[in-house]
């Protein structure tokens, strides 16, 4: 929709009919920047005591936002009004984060000084230690995550008072600082080797791969096509409009969570396989599939419907084009491979030659599936070492931008209020209270669990 159409709409409204009782309703029409234009519900209950309906909030707009724009048929992702492309070519993983904070590219001494803040937020408490020990060494690092975020609370109190600008930003730099120590600490914790304290001299990307990959008896030099790799990987992971994990945030905030809580939700449904967990998935997917014979096998069972296999790291809510972070993710792919000597990488091929036979065939096409940020992304971590069930950890890292930039927003949004979505209620009817000796016989129990 162009600027002047949008003008065109200014205080357009429509009416829904309810013509058996000969009823209308107006709902406001809303413009944006640019993009869908809404539908204004919001007295909708109130005026017909009717709710919408929409289950996955597939044609929802939660908020308003000035944060992220992603127009999912021509495959466009913008921060801020910048093209996540232009970004990964010309600008670094702390600018991006300033940018989604604070609304635009910092100048070269605020630049300084934002990043000599988050240098200065990377360490954590001492006390902290003691709570990975209560984990088992194989615990799931995003269950550390979960707990050791959630955990924050507990030692940066002066930085929970929501309703306080400079308390919120304390807690914002606090967390895009402390996620990459916390990260590398779970797994030098399942490795059982050192925690590597961070290095303020070092970039934030150079840093996460010194505590992540140094150890105290050596010195530790890093790879800056490895460290610039993983910086394009956080900028491509910092945001991402209202996905699910940044709405649990924003749900969580909306009762006035402190943000270690809300962050720490975030991380929680980031974890599950159709969201960030997919990275992992991808992998364990292409190492299950193992050869390019088999790929067709693994089609045909990502297109049964009996079967709950997905192809994982394909198809999107929004992008019914192709994710324009694959295509980046998919270049960054070779740099490293090449960077790294390795010539030819199986699981790379074989990922290869999977999109190539998804890309033509009419299931796919017709449903609009295309590779996501997650299909190339594990072949990069893969191949600069991190375990696959790292993956998720370093999404985390990347979003919590993004998380905590939203979460703002929100905070310091003035017709912000806690979030409670309605239902359809399907269930029984009042029924009467039974005493036990007039119940059925049957048993649930019996049916689902004790056969
Ligand atoms: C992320 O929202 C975000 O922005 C998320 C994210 C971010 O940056 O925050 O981009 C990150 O989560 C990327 C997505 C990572 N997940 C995966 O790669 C897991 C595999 N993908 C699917 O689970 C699925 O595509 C979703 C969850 C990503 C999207 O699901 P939708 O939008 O709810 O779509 P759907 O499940 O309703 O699928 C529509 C149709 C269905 O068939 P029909 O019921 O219409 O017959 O497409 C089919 C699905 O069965 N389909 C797939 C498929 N994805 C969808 N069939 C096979 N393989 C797939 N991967």
């Amino acid at each position: 929709m162009n600027q002047k159409k949008k003008s065109e709409n200014k205080s357009k409204t429509y009416t829904l009919f309810d013509n058996e009782n000969g009823l209308s309703y107006e709902l406001p029409l809303i413009n944006g920047t640019v993009g869908p234009d809404v539908l204004d519900i919001s007295n909708l209950y109130k005026d017909s005591g009717l709710f919408t309906y929409d289950p996955g909030f597939t044609s929802t707009a939660s908020c308003n936002s000035k944060i992220t724009y992603i127009d999912g048929e021509k495959g466009i992702l913008r921060h801020r009004g910048y093209d996540i492309k232009e970004l990964c070519e010309n600008s670094n993983f702390m600018e991006v984060c300033y940018l989604l904070l604070h609304g635009d590219l910092p100048s070269s001494e605020d630049y300084k000084k934002f990043t000599n803040l988050i240098s200065k937020h990377t360490m954590i408490n001492e006390q902290l230690r003691n709570l990975y020990g209560g984990f088992r060494r194989n615990a799931h690092p995003m269950a550390i995550m979960v707990g050791v975020v959630g955990a924050l609370s507990a030692f940066y109190h002066d930085s929970t008072d929501i309703n306080d600008p400079n308390q919120r930003m304390i807690a914002s730099h606090r967390l895009i600082a402390k996620m990459p120590t916390i990260g590398a600490m779970a797994y030098k914790y399942s490795i059982g080797q050192p925690y590597i304290y961070p290095k303020n001299d070092l970039s934030y990307s150079e840093n996460f791969l010194h505590m992540m990959f140094a150890v105290p008896s050596e010195k530790f030099i890093v790879n800056k096509t490895l460290s610039n790799a993983l910086d394009k990987f956080f900028i491509l992971h910092a945001d991402h409009e209202q996905n699910a994990s940044t709405s649990t945030v924003r749900l969580a905030g909306s009762s006035n969570a402190n943000p270690f809580a809300c962050i720490a939700a975030g991380i929680a449904s980031l974890w599950g396989p159709a969201h960030g967990g997919a990275n992992e998935a991808v992998i364990n997917m292409l190492t299950e599939i193992n050869s390019k014979d088999r790929i067709s096998e693994y089609i045909l069972k990502s297109k049964d419907k009996d079967d709950p296999f997905r192809l994982m790291g394909f198809g999107h809510r929004v992008y019914k084009n192709y994710d324009p972070r694959a295509s980046v993710m998919k270049n960054t792919a070779h740099e490293v491979l090449n960077e790294l000597g390795i010539k030819n990488d199986p699981l790379l091929d074989i990922a290869l030659e999977l999109e190539k036979i998804a890309l033509n065939d009419e299931y796919f096409i017709e449903k609009k599936l295309y590779p996501n940020v997650d299909f190339y992304s594990g072949i990069i971590l893969k191949a600069i070492n991190f375990p696959t069930n790292m993956f998720t950890v370093l999404f985390a890292i990347g979003r919590t931008s993004g998380w905590i930039s939203q979460w703002k927003e929100m905070i310091e949004d003035p017709v912000q209020k806690i979030g409670r979505p309605r239902q359809l209620y399907i269930g029984n009817e009042y029924r009467k209270y039974k005493p036990q000796e007039k119940r059925e016989k049957i048993s649930i129990f019996k049916k689902l669990w004790f056969k």
